[in-house]
């Protein structure tokens, strides 16, 4: 084992799944095209289908021109534009925060922000369902750390307002990227309520951000809950805004404090300006009333997708402790794997492209479809789907 190509090649084969790559040669919200076939999408996080609007598309192609293509440098250098500058300013004030900080990627900024919160007085509380990049920046920051489900969350807030001598920091996202809609965000507001200064709550809507709400402030507001008393609130642009980037949005002194601080943020060449601006164009479409339409069709189709599956059915997960799973992403969840690959392939087969998710991705028990919803699908391009994930073996 001294020699490396030995060594890669043991760890090579103790990887617990190898993940074929989808090789794309262009594409849309409604259809991706492969070597071979036109697929239709129900894989990609485009929500909103605005990845190719052209008005974006424009915007990117103004600033490259202005600022060239690559930012030059990390933020402190000459990597920070006015394309920035404006961006994060419209954020935080279209979600009603203070301040907003940029990340080249929501992985990157959730990787670098934790060994700047915790220590060892603080107890920091996930939901085992978040998303790899809180995991490994939790890792990182060597924090104490325990993780919850919403089965247990009761006890979890129980146990929060008992030990008032530690510092709490919560983190919960608002649409799980593999199990949709968290259900219990209020009882998390209403904890934040009650004992304020030593908890910190922090929620990623990657997911949601954009997409979901009337004004698409995400998750919450589709919940008919207030943003208010989160502390730190975080996106991406890699969904909803068809564009790619992270941010984190929270009170002046703390994201201040997080732009001085945060490694992965500070050491980085900046955001692509022509990226910026290409986003800034996103939210100026998000707000107005055709970001509003495009969300509208977004809820019809979720609605619809529900409306094509039995309620009873034991694979469709759209009901978790009596939420309604409102997010775009829809799961349908097997006890065995070898009934997933099967329906994977025949939709495969039949030009339909959908997530495949397995261990260590989620529970070995539990490997699902994941079925990545958007604004531009028709109702027949669903209807085809769910007949064919049906011809198998009546599965819902
Ligand atoms: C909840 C959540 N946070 C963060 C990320 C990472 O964001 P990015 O793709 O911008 O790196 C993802 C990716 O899917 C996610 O689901």
């Amino acid at each position: 084992m001294v020699k490396w190509a030995n060594y890669i090649a043991k760890r090579y084969e103790s990887l617990l799944v190898l993940r074929p790559r989808i090789l794309r040669l262009s594409g849309n919200a409604r259809y991706l095209t492969t070597k071979t076939k036109k697929h239709l999408n129900f894989i990609s996080n485009d929500y909103l289908g605005l990845s190719t609007n052209t008005e974006i598309v424009e915007a990117f192609n103004m600033a490259a021109n202005v600022y060239g293509l690559g930012s030059t440098g990390a933020p402190t250098l000459s990597g920070y534009t006015e394309e920035h500058d404006l961006l994060s300013s419209e954020i935080a004030s279209w979600l009603g925060f203070n301040r907003c900080l940029l990340f080249n990627s929501g992985f990157q900024l959730n990787v670098g922000i934790y060994s700047q919160l915790v220590d060892s007085d603080t107890m920091l509380w996930l939901d085992r369902n978040c998303h790899a990049s809180h995991i490994d920046g939790i890792l990182l920051s060597k924090a104490k750390f325990s993780s919850f489900t919403d089965a247990n969350i009761d006890s979890m807030i129980d146990k929060i307002k008992l030990q008032t001598d530690k510092r709490h920091l919560i983190l919960t996202e608002g649409s799980f990227s593999m199990d949709g809609t968290c259900s219990y965000l209020n009882k998390l507001l209403q904890l934040k309520k009650s004992s304020p200064d030593n908890v910190l709550l922090i929620i990623d809507d990657a997911h949601g951000v954009g997409a979901l709400g009337e004004n698409g402030f995400g998750t919450l507001e589709q919940l008919g809950l207030q943003t208010n008393d989160i502390d730190l609130f975080i996106g991406t642009f890699g969904k909803a805004f068809g564009t790619h980037g992270g941010f984190i949005c929270g009170n002046e002194n703390l994201i201040e404090y997080l732009q001085q601080s945060v490694r992965s943020q500070i050491y980085s060449t900046n955001l692509p300006p022509s990226i910026a601006a290409a986003t800034r164009k996103s939210l100026e479409i998000i707000k107005s009333d055709e970001g509003r339409a495009l969300r509208k069709r977004l809820r019809n189709n979720i609605s619809y997708f529900s409306s094509l599956t039995d309620k009873n059915s034991p694979n469709f997960t759209n009901y978790q402790n009596g939420i309604y799973n409102q997010s775009p992403i829809q799961l349908l969840i097997f006890s065995d794997s070898n009934q997933l690959d099967a329906i994977h392939t025949r939709l495969f087969d039949n030009n339909i492209l959908v997530g495949k998710i397995k261990y260590p991705t989620v529970p070995k028990d539990k490997p699902r479809l994941r079925i990545s919803l958007n604004a531009l699908q028709p109702n027949q391009d669903l209807d085809f789907l769910i007949e064919q994930i049906n011809s198998m073996d009546n599965i819902l």
